[in-house]
This record gives structure tokens, sequence and C-alpha cells, in this order.
């Protein structure tokens, strides 16, 4: 019976040990090991549980349970604290050579030319901060201030589920300073950022500025609604305990303490291994869930780092790579509209030129009507321009105006098109406008013609965007068909085109005359028809004119073709004037030999997955992927177990390693070009 107080209290205690113990170990498998058991529904039960029984005894309340993330009282003041082990900053590389240089510095120093071994870590945008535990309890959490004495911010800190208010595991040393980087990852700064609009408050600029807005906060209760998230990177001071004797190992302690920590942390040799996880960081950056901003290398031995020591207020054996800057923030000066192949007016933002992500930027897409009005935005708004990898730039954000807003001029968008006049439609399930001109329409003409030049359509060398304006603007040209009968007086008549490069370019749109089915059924445009469908298509039927027969059930048949895809190649190949238009390609002498259809023999590299890699000398990595595919293989970009072989180049790098790790098969250039000379 547990009817008499005291036991009660007891039962009550013990229940309450271990659901800390519960919640903490859960908290550890979410964070450390990324592998969760349970569900956030049923941790939400367990910390409701425990919530309760601390508010019915109010003695089993304490400082590390898992509760008191909820934030506390506000303070009037963050008190200030002494770094028993100063916070220092690192220097920068800003390329390869100055990498090198680091290497050679170290070697020099160290008098020791020996490969050295590295930790290379991704350079999180967000706030430094220390955290100490004694007896592996949270007592403290202290920003990095001026690297002498910061801020006590440990009310703000508890708030924030990836730091353990109580460590796991054994083995932590009785006084330990954790270091690492508070950030808030991009999903949680797009939703802190709606909210604030939603509420008429003024958005972060960016998600380092809205982590460190977040830990300012007097109310820890504000700081605990905002996602933040912290990674270990660093030791700082510590009593007592063995600790290992590399940055590597210290991190998988860390971890295993309960500490969250960078997957992407990676040991390697030399200096040159370096510039290779720079080239891996820099493809993968764009896709991860928060902001980097660079790479950190460390020196991963103690005993090295130690013999190393500093420099001004920098360690020597650590150094930063930076990434150029995703985003920066420049002044909106107009928008324009531009008429797309399809019809689709795109609306286009003139910006004030930028550097950001390591080109200068004038111009973004708006996409369409609608993402105008999520952002809000006005001509003459100061916006921040998003270049994240080779995406086409965007505008993240409007940041609040420096001119009174309600001055500030809307976007109008035209009722007509801004090329030839004709009418606009709105599909409805897509927030785009189109032109109904069609061919009419000089700007549909216009794309419709460079797509038809393009790289992956006939690839007619020479022939610009430029000299296609000129030739539709000058009437010398109305369908794609007429570019095989133009003359060398008609090309030299253009701007900017002596006679030399007008035989030069005759003679490329000559050389184009013989081409394949795959790019001419690219090369027309049809709606939704990309070079994959393209491919399918042409390797699927065998012949434009049985293309041309099919109906929506036989299109059906074709991997990667689904019912609007089958709708407009239908339109595309019924209507009259297309179908003239590849009447005159074929008198002009354009010749794409039939295929053999798929189903009339399995093509000799069916069903196979290939990878190409590394430099090929006899044609680009392109015409590779053309060739295998025309086998039947399936060309990717990156190697897996499912891969059937790897094409590999001169200096290929991490592919080929992987490929062998994995016992993939792996042939040369030559052996490649066997292969294909031998049909597969
Ligand atoms: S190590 C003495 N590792 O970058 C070495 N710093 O100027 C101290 N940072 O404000 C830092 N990610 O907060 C280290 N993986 C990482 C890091 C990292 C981000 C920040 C750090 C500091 C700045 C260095």
């Amino acid at each position: 019976m547990s009817d008499t107080p005291n036991l009660a209290f007891d039962e009550a205690a013990t229940e309450a040990d271990a659901l800390r113990e519960q919640l903490n170990k859960h908290n550890y498998r979410y964070y450390s090991l990324d592998d969760p058991q349970i569900s956030d529904a049923q941790y939400d039960q367990l910390l409701r549980r425990l919530e309760n029984l601390e508010e019915r005894y109010p003695l089993l309340q304490s400082a590390d349970s898992p509760t008191q993330r909820v934030g506390s009282a506000p303070l009037s003041v963050f008190e200030s604290v002494a770094h028993k082990v100063p916070m220092l900053s690192l220097a920068n590389a800003f390329d390869d050579d100055e990498l090198r240089d680091f290497e050679r510095r170290l070697q020099t120093r160290l008098d020791d030319d020996s490969a050295l071994t590295f930790v290379c870590e991704p350079k999180l945008d967000g706030v430094a901060v220390s955290l100490l535990y004694r007896d592996g309890v949270l007592v403290q959490g202290a920003t990095r201030g001026d690297g002498f004495s910061g801020e006590n911010i440990t009310a703000n800190v508890r708030t924030i589920a990836s730091i353990p208010l109580k460590l796991q595991g054994q083995g932590f040393p009785p006084v330990l300073e954790v270091r690492g980087e508070i950030y808030l990852p991009r999903a949680g700064f797009d939703a802190i950022n709606a909210e604030a609009l939603a509420k008429g408050d003024k958005p972060f600029v960016n998600p380092r500025n809205a982590a460190a807005g977040s830990l300012r906060q007097l109310d820890s209760r504000i700081t605990a609604t905002r996602p933040l998230e912290m990674c270990a990177y660093s030791l700082g001071q510590t009593e007592g305990g063995a600790l290992p004797d590399t940055h590597l190992a210290t991190m998988l302690c860390l971890k295993e303490w309960g500490f969250l920590t960078n997957i992407l942390m990676e040991a390697v040799v030399g200096i040159e291994a370096c510039v290779d996880y720079y080239q891996r960081l820099a493809a993968l950056r764009p896709g991860l869930a928060y902001d980097i901003d660079g790479i950190v290398y460390k020196v991963d031995s103690f005993r090295l780092q130690e013999a190393l020591g500093f420099v001004a207020r920098a360690p020597r054996w650590a150094i930063a790579r930076k990434f150029p800057a995703e985003e920066a923030t420049t002044r909106l000066l107009d928008v324009e509209f531009q008429v797309g192949r399809t019809g689709a007016i795109t609306p286009v933002a003139r910006l004030e030129p930028v550097f950001v992500g390591g080109v200068t930027v004038s111009n973004a897409t708006l996409h369409n009507e609608d993402e105008i009005k999520r952002l809000g935005l006005h001509i003459g708004d100061r916006v921040v321009v998003r270049r994240a990898g080779d995406v086409i730039p965007q505008i993240a954000r409007v940041l609040e105006s420096e001119l009174d807003r309600v001055d500030l001029p809307g976007i109008v968008f035209p009722t007509a098109c801004p090329v030839c006049g004709s009418a606009l439609q709105r599909s409805d399930e897509q927030a785009v406008l189109r032109c109904t001109g069609g061919l009419v329409c000089a700007a549909q003409r216009k794309e419709a013609i460079k797509h038809f030049a393009s790289r992956k359509a006939l690839d007619i060398d020479g022939l610009g965007d430029k000299i296609i304006d000129q030739l539709v603007d000058k009437g010398l040209i109305h369908t794609v068909a007429d570019l095989f009968t133009l003359q060398v007086e008609q090309l030299a008549g253009l701007e900017r085109m002596a006679s030399k490069s007008a035989a030069n370019l005759l003679a490329s749109i000559a050389a184009a005359r013989q081409t394949t089915l795959p790019r001419v059924l690219y090369a027309l445009g049809i709606r939704e028809v990309g070079e994959t469908t393209a491919k399918l298509l042409a390797t699927h039927f065998g012949s434009l004119e049985k293309l041309a027969e099919a109906d929506t059930e036989t299109l059906l048949a074709v991997p990667d073709v689904g019912p609007v895809v089958a709708a407009f190649v239908i339109q595309f190949l019924n209507n009259p004037h297309h179908l003239a238009i590849i009447a005159s390609l074929r008198e002009a002498g354009v010749e794409w030999p039939d295929m053999q259809p798929a189903d009339e023999g399995v093509l000799p590299l069916a069903g196979q997955v290939w990878v190409l890699t590394g430099t090929l000398t006899a044609m680009s990595r392109g015409q590779g992927k053309e060739q295998l595919e025309a086998l039947g293989a399936k060309v990717t970009s990156s190697v897996s177990a499912k891969t059937t072989c790897l094409v590999a180049g001169e200096s290929a790098g991490s592919k080929l390693d992987k490929a062998r790790s994995l016992d993939v098969a792996v042939i040369d250039e030559a052996q490649f070009l066997v292969l294909l000379e031998s049909g597969g």
C-alpha cells in the first residue's frame, strides 16, 4: 500500500528517476546515435508523466531534469563567465594553395616531412558555446564573448534538446567542458521566419543571426520555442579522468556521452586528401539541412597539437577553409517578364549586382505570381539573394525595406503577352500564366529554335542565343527547318558576324543534319519530354512514324511516361503545323536513322547500371553516357552496391575508391572503347 505520504513520495522519486533515465537515453539515441527507439509521441508521453510527478512533488524537481527544457523565469541580465581555457578563433585559407602552405608550415615547425593526419569537419555557421559538466551534470553554458569571458546562458542552453543535461555512459572526467556550435537548421529557420512574417515582425536575415538572437533572450521560455541544435567540436578545460590522445577519438567519446557530433567528420592523411574533402563537401553543401560556411581542418594528434601551439589568438594546428557565401543582400531594381518556349511567363528580378555563391548575380528567377506574393515583394526592396551550388539564383526573402514600404510600387503582372500581345491563360492546377500565341509569338519561336540548337538537342556549334534573336527579328527564319536553308550572305549581314564565322556556322548547321532519333525527339520541344524521356521513347518505338501512330495506351507502356506526357506527345504529333516542320526538316536533308525498337531485341546492356568518372580522352563523359544509354545501360552519377561497372578515366578519385570498396567492376578507358566498338 502506498497511502502513507513517505511511501508515495519514495515511489514517485523512484519512478521519476527511472523516467529521467529513460528520457535521457532516448534523447541520446535520437541525437547522438540518430537511431530513435520510440516515436516523438511516446517521448512526449513519458515527459508528461515526469512533469506530473514533479508538479505533484516539487521536491523531485532538479535542474538536470528533461522537463527543464521548456525554459524558466526571465533574467534581468546575463552574468559574465570567465573561460579557464580561452575560446580561440581560427586562421583562414581561401584557396587550395593556402591550404598546402598550412601543411608546409606545420611540417617545417615539426621538422618532419611525413604526411600528417587531419580531421576534416564542416564549419557550422552558428554561435560558439561552452558547456560545463560537473560529475556528468550540466552546470553552466556560456557564450564565447571576447574569447576570455562570455555570458552565462545556462538557462537558455538547457532548453536545447541535443544538449545532454546529464551525460550518458561512463569514463567522462569529473570536470568536463565541451565546446561546440549552436545553430538553427534551415527548416527551423524557415519556420520561425514564416511565423515572424505572419505576426508582422521583422524576419531574421540568416540562420546564424536567428540562432544568436534566440540565445540572447533573457527569457529562456522564448529560446525553448526555437528549434536550435548543438553540435560538439572540441573540449575546453577538463579535470581528472583519462582522455584519448587524438581529436577524432575524443569526438567519439563525446558522442558516447550523449553529444551530437557531425557525421561528415572524417580523418584523412595528407593535405591533398583535405583538398579532396573540400570538393566533396562543396558538392553536398546545397543539400545539407543546415548552413556551413567552410571546413575546419585539425591536426588529429594532441601531442602534435601541443608541439605546434598557438599564434596570436588562433591555434597553429587548425585552419578554416572558407566557402563562398551563399547569400548576400542587395536591392530589387525591377521585375521583367520573360516568355519561355512553352509560352510560360516567368517574372525575373533585376538586381543591383552582388557577389554571391562565387559569382556576380544581377538577375534572379521569381518563378510565378504566387512566389512574388509569398515573398511580399516590392520594387526597391532590400532582398536576400541565395545561390547555392549551381542552382539558379533566387530571392530567399525580403528584408525590411529601407524606404517606407507603403511608397514602394507593387509588382504588376501583364494582362497580355509582353512580346506578341496575345491573350494570357492560366492553367488551373499551376500558378503559371501562359501566352496563347504559340509560334506566332516571336519569344516562343526564338526559345523553340534555341532549344532545337542546344547541346543535348541538335548541338549546332556557334549558333548562340544572340544570333537566333537576330535571325528571328530580321524575319530570316520562322521555324527550325529554315535554319537549314540559310545562306552565307544572310548570316554575314548580322551584327558581329564576319564572313569566316558565317561560313563556320553554316558548316556546323550542315554537320547537324546527321543526327539521331533521341536528339530529334528532344529537339522538337514537346512539353515534358526531356532528354531521358526522349531516349526512352526513341528506343521503345524506333521511329518517329511509329511514335506518331501511338495511342495513349501504347505510350503509357513506356517507362517514365504518364498520362500528362502521353497527352502532350499525342497533341504535338497531331498538330499539322508540327508535322509540316518535321517534313521540312526531312526535305532540308536532316536525317535521323530509325532505331531497333526495344521489344524487337533486348539491348546488350539492358538492366545494367554504369557510372563514368575521371577524364576520358577519346570523348567527353557526356558522349560516353550517350553511347552507354544507346546500348541500354542506365547511367548514374554515384557508385552504389547496385552499380554494374565503373568506367574510370584519368585522375578518377573518390568514386573509384568507393567502387573498389564495394567490389564493383572497374574498367579503364581503353577497355571501355573496346566494349563500345564491339557493340556491348
Ligand atoms: S574549432 C581553436 N570546429 O568557427 C579551435 N570551430 O573561428 C576552435 N566553428 O567561432 C574552433 N564549426 O564556433 C571548430 N567544427 C568546428 C567548427 C568551429 C564552426 C566556429 C567556432 C568559432 C569559429 C572559428
